[in-house]
């Protein structure tokens, strides 16, 4: 499902001898079309097509960032694959915090391993961990058999850089510091057929002090309203009924456009596109939450009943130490604001535990922020001392072991939270969009957090007991506030929004029905 202008340009009528373009992105459908007589090369000497499997590591930019790497290895005639046996693999890297990294040192040791048995296979790393220049080290010191490593800057040229590491022996690196540059218009491969992630802007300024996403990122840049719109709008004409406008700090959106704009007013914009039933975006920083934001979600249709607005820690004295630039007292007022004006939305939140300095006290009161702010989930995380962050440089780092208490104490709190937040909409009938069979326990993992494990294992046994009790087909659905269901149906409902009864709340979960009658209507 190729969703940009790839369709339309036609690689063969690339003339591949001449010099490439200078300007993008022709200079990389140039590259492309180069590559594609690799493919070609690679089908005549092998009698079949070459596979290429992306794994993506980290958040939703890099899922919508891996998006665009399987376009282009599509473009130029790959075939995807999830296995990591391919031709051509390639990491989509994540730094956010150590294990992160570890995860990916892990499995570079299997792909050596599937590497010496298909010698002509091709490895390349790519992300915001290449942007740290000890990985870089790490790599070529015991990783040699990397065939190609790039950043996050100059993802845009991955064509040019495939076509030369094709042309090369050895590891080929390119990374480069910072750039200014958007480019449009490169093909994508989207993982879902009814729902996308859009990039509305790149980078950020906040500099919290444990965090490396400034450094590995870059500074903020918006892209153009007018290319988002036509973006989602060509979505749209495509079957995508939900989108996911992503950002760091999408609450800063347009600041720095030449003709500036507020997030609430793309947010206006893109509520008027015919066909788009669902907005969601991610991410927002409190400190830049607007009057105006929460005016625009209360009186929209399609903007999705949910808020993700980290938190972080809820100890003013910590989140001064995080450069956070609001007090509890600040972040308790929003979130009553937003409850109050919008009161069937779910607010969900992250969590740090164990940054420097942080004592019981503090940790109680970040408890307490948890059964105040009653959040309808968390994702709760132990701190990781990222090099080059000020908090790496802080005194009075807290061993991990000594944390581990506390952040049990806080997941319990959470949990406890979220079961009672959920539960709320029992019996109720709401909207859900039909995301997938029920049965693809991998992609419902991917739905979880990583660190959220508990509620992966609540999931599993619900789904075991309803296969075995009722042997039905079920689907799985999203509602608005991201509560997810069950509900028996088929694949022919996925991508459809449909009114659920929510019979059942298990947990963090429903099971229920679609209250469909047989024509179809609501
Ligand atoms: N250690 C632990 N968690 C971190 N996060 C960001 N940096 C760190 C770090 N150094 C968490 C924050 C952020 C989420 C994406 O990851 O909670 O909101
Ligand atoms: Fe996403 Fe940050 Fe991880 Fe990069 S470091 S993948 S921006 S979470």
């Amino acid at each position: 499902m190729e969703e940009s202008i790839s369709n339309k340009i036609d690689l063969h009528k690339i003339n591949i001898n001449s010099n490439p373009p200078t300007e993008e992105p022709s200079r990389q459908y140039f590259f492309m079309a180069k590559c594609r007589g690799w493919v070609k090369d690679f089908e005549e000497k092998n009698g079949r097509t070459p596979t290429a499997c992306v794994t993506t590591f980290g958040c939703q930019m890099n899922a919508r960032d891996s998006e665009k790497l399987l376009g282009i290895l599509e473009a130029i005639g790959f075939s995807p694959s999830d296995s990591e046996q391919a031709d051509f693999v390639i990491y989509n890297t994540c730094t956010v915090r150590d294990n992160a990294n570890q995860r990916v040192y892990g499995r570079l040791g299997v792909l050596k391993r599937y590497k010496k048995a298909n010698p002509r296979m091709k490895v390349a790393l790519c992300g915001c961990m290449m942007q740290e220049a000890t990985v870089i080290e790490k790599l070529k010191k015991s990783y040699s058999f990397i065939d190609l490593i790039f950043g996050t800057h100059n993802i845009y040229k991955f064509a040019e850089l495939l076509w030369a590491s094709f042309e090369s022996e050895g590891m080929l690196i390119d990374i480069w510091k910072d750039t200014d540059k958007i480019v449009e218009d490169l093909p994508v491969e989207r993982k879902y057929p009814y729902k996308s992630g859009i990039n509305i802007m790149f980078g950020c300024n906040n500099f919290c002090s444990y965090c490396i996403v400034p450094y590995v990122r870059g500074r903020e840049r918006s892209r153009e309203p007018g290319e988002i719109i036509r973006e989602i709008e060509r979505l749209v004409a495509e079957g995508v009924v939900e989108v996911m406008l992503l950002g760091q700090n999408v609450n800063s959106y347009g600041k720095n456009l030449d003709e500036p704009i507020t997030f609430a007013q793309l947010l206006r914009k893109v509520e008027q596109i015919e066909g788009l039933e669902r907005i969601r975006f991610m991410t927002s920083h409190p400190k830049d939450l607007s009057e105006e934001l929460i005016a625009v979600m209360k009186q929209s249709k399609k903007i999705c009943r949910h808020l993700h607005l980290p938190l972080q820690s809820g100890s003013t004295r910590i989140l001064q130490q995080m450069n956070r630039r609001y007090t509890r007292e600040q972040y308790i007022e929003l979130a009553d604001r937003i409850r109050r004006e919008i009161p069937d939305i779910a607010i969900t939140t992250d969590i740090i535990v164990g940054f420097p300095g942080e004592t019981a006290e503090d940790l109680e009161e970040t408890i307490d922020m948890v059964r105040r702010v009653k959040y309808d989930n968390a994702f709760t995380f132990i701190y990781s001392k990222r090099t080059g962050t000020p908090a790496a440089a802080m005194e009075n780092q807290v061993p991990p072991e000594q944390v581990k208490e506390g952040f049990d104490r806080l997941l319990k709190v959470v949990q406890d939270t979220a079961r009672e937040q959920a539960a709320k909409y029992q019996g109720r009938i709401m909207d859900a969009l039909i995301e997938e069979i029920m049965e693809d326990r991998h992609s419902m993992e991917e739905k979880q957090s990583i660190e959220d494990e508990h509620s992966m294992e609540e999931m599993h046994s619900i789904k075991e007991k309803h296969s075995a009790e009722n042997n039905v087909p079920m689907v799985t659905g999203r509602l608005s506030n991201n509560t997810i269901v069950h509900l028996p149906g088929d694949a022919s409902m996925i991508g459809k929004i449909v009114p659920v009864s929510l019979d059942e709340c298990h947990g963090f979960y429903y099971i229920g029905h679609c209250i469909l009658d047989e024509t179809g209507a609501k």
